[in-house]
Formats: structure tokens, sequence, C-alpha cells
């Protein structure tokens, strides 16, 4: 699985998307576009995006019961996509459907993610309001190996767990890793951060980076220097 930097296009619409993807002259960066973006303009953006020469993962984090997602999703495969994502918490009947409804006559389709657990979600929230009373290191492991279970390509996951997942769904199994901070700047609201060096140590396969480049004073210079610490 080839290593790449995913920019996270957390922007509101599409001026703001383009006025910040016209920097970029001599590089396409893969772009994850995410439910505001989406919702705000529709599967317009992604043709728009993908006519432009990006890689896109789609990051609309699909959970309901499995005819459902498989409908969505084949409506979402015709956006011809690179890489999109669903709950593993659906179950695994819910991500074998969505497969069947994400994969092409021909045969292929985009890399298809999960998320385990959210970030978000604390050990105290989630025995309190799921019922879950398990560590939630092992409730996401499970969820991983659920996933690999149902055929899906890989998870979302922190960077510090990228060598656990790996260890236990196999080194093709694929991790994508939010969380990432240069050493020397800001960590914003993440709590669980690591460096792109330090994520490439770990394992990770690709890495999610949005403010770091995004809200950075030279953009395409702060996306160059994630590719140089993460890739090369
Ligand atoms: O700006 P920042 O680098 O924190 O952006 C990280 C991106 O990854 C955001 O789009 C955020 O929603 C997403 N993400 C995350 N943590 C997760 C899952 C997704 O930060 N567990």
């Amino acid at each position: 699985m080839g290593k790449d930097v995913i920019v996270a296009c957390d922007f509101a619409g599409k001026k703001e998307v383009f006025d910040f993807l016209d920097k970029f002259t001599d590089v396409k960066p893969f772009v994850k576009i995410g439910m505001e973006l989406f919702y705000a303009e529709g599967p317009e953006i992604v043709r728009e995006i993908k006519a432009r020469g990006h890689k896109i993962f789609l990051d609309l984090k699909l959970h309901d019961i499995p005819n459902t997602v498989k409908k969505a999703m084949s409506v979402l495969s015709r956006l011809d996509v690179d890489m999109t994502n669903l709950h593993a918490g659906g179950t695994v009947a819910m991500m074998e459907a969505a497969i069947e409804g994400l994969t092409k006559e021909d045969g292929t389709r985009p890399i298809l993610i999960a998320v385990t657990q959210l970030t978000s979600t604390s050990q105290e929230r989630m025995e309190a309001d799921l019922l879950i009373e398990k560590p939630l290191d092992e409730v996401v492991m499970h969820y991983a190996s659920n996933a690999k279970a149902a055929g899906l390509d890989g998870v979302v996951c922190s960077p510090l767990e990228a060598g656990k997942v790996h260890e236990r769904c196999g080194s093709g199994f694929v991790t994508v890793t939010p969380g990432v901070r240069f050493a020397d700047g800001d960590i914003g609201d993440q709590v669980r951060v690591t460096t792109p060096a330090k994520a490439k140590e770990i394992g990770s396969d690709y890495i999610v980076v949005g403010r770091p480049i995004t809200a950075a004073a030279d953009p395409v210079a702060a996306y160059k220097r994630c590719v140089s610490e993460f890739c090369d």
C-alpha cells in the first residue's frame, strides 16, 4: 500500500475549497471531503475536485440498515472516488452489504475503511451511553477484526493504534490516521497526536491532515513538509 498524505478539506463551501486548492499548482494532493462540504455543495463538488486531478476520500461515515447502506454505496460508487467509509458499529452484515453496493460491474471499487469507536467517545461514555463494558482499545481492535472479516480494506484509527491494528489484522490492512501535528505546531483540539515522521515509523498507511495544512501561512509548503516527513 503506497503511503500518502490526505488533506482534510474541512471548508464550508465551494469558494473556500477552490481558493485553497488553487494554491497547489505543481502537486495535486489526495483530498478528504467530509460531511460539511458534501452536504453544503452536493455530489457535484466531488466531480469538480476529481476533474481537477485530485484523488478523493469521501468521508461520510455511513451507518444504517444493510439494505439502505448497500443502496447508498451503490449511488456513491458512481462518483468514482478513491476511498470511502462507514461505521463498523453497523455490524458485519452492514459492512458486507456496503461492499456489495460499492462494487462496480467490472468488479472494482474504492478502498473501503471503517470507523471503529470515534475518538470523541471516552471509556466512560461508551460504558454509560452505549452499555459497552470492555476496555476501549479492545473494542477498537474487535471492530477492526469485524471490518476485516466483512472484507473491508482497513480502518480509521489513531496513529498510535496503527501498529496494533497491523498486528491484529495483518500488514496489508490499511490504517488511515488523523491526529497528526508538526513537532513545532499547535495541537488545537486534538488530544492524542503524533508527527508525520512518527506516524510513518509506527506504520500508518495514510495520514489525514487538516489544519496544520489548511490554516498554515503557506499551505503548499506545509503539505510538502508532511509528504517529505511521512512518505520519503
Ligand atoms: O484539522 P485536523 O488535522 O485536526 O483534521 C483532522 C481531520 O480528521 C478532520 O476532518 C476530522 O474530522 C478527522 N478525524 C479526526 N479524528 C477521527 C476521525 C476523523 O480528527 N477519529
